[in-house]
């Protein structure tokens, strides 16, 4: 069978102050990467990925996406963004997939229909965490979550169980960011969990849980009036207790350590434990020199990327290493 290819893509994302914390529902900040995941889908005779078989019960996100979908697919997946790594691979990942299959359809659905089918997916394949990577992918720009009411415009509210994240959209700030990627991946469900054990022993774990939420707000507000020392201090402070939650690695203190010099401040970013730091610069150069120098990977990021949106060709490119089971 032969039909025809309906395409989307969806940026990656990076937090500047909130991960982890944020899954309890506390406040987060984050930006949209100029990386993007692009994916096509069409209707098949057998489930295929980039032109190989495919056993859809072994890939979470495509089992979920595809639930409703009653005939088999031919996937193809590339991208940008490094998988594992804390740049939102798998929400963006989905939020394309989602709205390719949209399309394939041929129904309408609405910016939040694709956060919910997201997060959807993300939580599927997790087992827990919050809506931000699924939110930052589909919008795009910058979003805040759970910021107390300061007049930004709410995109949606997601209520799971017992906690609720109410999305705002936030101007994209004039400032320079540079991400290091470790090279090491870490998927985003263990990370979760063992913040989630530590927080169930100690009061201490959930102190810092309500620390790292407080300087968040107090991050956003600096990041409203452009004050790049203070929220270069904040992050720093973020990395430390990310780091006392146990979700850095030496690897990811060295990059920071490398770019701190050159920074306002630096710190990992997504769920830690190998992947991405992010470091806040007006050298952006000499950061990513510093990091190319420590075994890193430097990217250069354009902040503030569109949200995801119809491609009108085929996905090609680098294909995308997706996670099986
Ligand atoms: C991962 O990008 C961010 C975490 O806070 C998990 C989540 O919010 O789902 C670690």
């Amino acid at each position: 069978m032969t039909s025809e290819w309906y395409s989307a893509s969806a940026p990656g994302k990076f937090v500047i102050l909130g991960e982890h914390s944020v899954v309890y529902g506390k406040p987060a900040i984050v930006l949209a990467a100029d990386r993007r995941i692009s994916c096509s889908v069409r209707r098949s005779d057998c489930n295929t990925i980039n032109g190989l078989p495919l056993d859809i019960e072994k890939q979470p996100h495509l089992r979920y996406l595809t639930r409703n979908t009653e005939y088999p697919l031919d996937v193809i997946t590339t991208s940008d963004v490094p998988s594992g790594s804390g740049m939102g691979s798998s929400a963006a990942l989905s939020a394309a997939m989602a709205l390719a299959i949209q399309l394939e359809k041929g129904c309408t659905k609405t910016e939040k229909d694709f956060v919910d089918e997201a997060y959807g997916a993300e939580f599927f394949a997790q087992g827990g965490g919050s809506p931000m990577d699924a939110s930052a992918c589909v919008h795009g720009g910058g979003i805040a979550v759970n910021i107390p009411d300061d007049g930004c415009r709410e995109l949606w509210s997601i209520t799971r169980g017992d906690r609720t994240w109410r999305i705002t959209d936030i101007p994209v700030p004039d400032m320079s960011f540079v991400i290091g990627n470790t090279g090491i991946r870490a998927p985003t469900g263990p990370q979760v969990d063992k913040v989630r054990r530590f927080s169930k022993k100690t009061t201490f774990a959930r102190e810092i849980i309500d620390e790292i939420g407080d300087i968040t707000i107090e991050g956003y507000h600096a990041l409203k009036r452009g004050d790049k020392d203070i929220l270069g201090r904040i992050m720093t402070r973020d990395h430390k207790l990310l780091s006392i939650l146990g979700v850095s690695c030496k690897e990811l203190n060295k990059l920071v350590n490398a770019a701190l010099p050159y920074s306002y401040g630096a710190k990992l970013t997504g769920s830690g434990g190998g992947g991405c730091m992010v470091a806040l610069t007006d050298n952006p150069e000499k950061v990513a020199d510093a990091i190319s120098s420590r075994g890193g990977t430097p990217y250069i990021i354009k902040s503030g990327s569109e949200g995801v949106r119809i491609e009108n060709e085929p996905a090609s490119g680098n294909a995308l290493d997706i996670p099986m089971r």
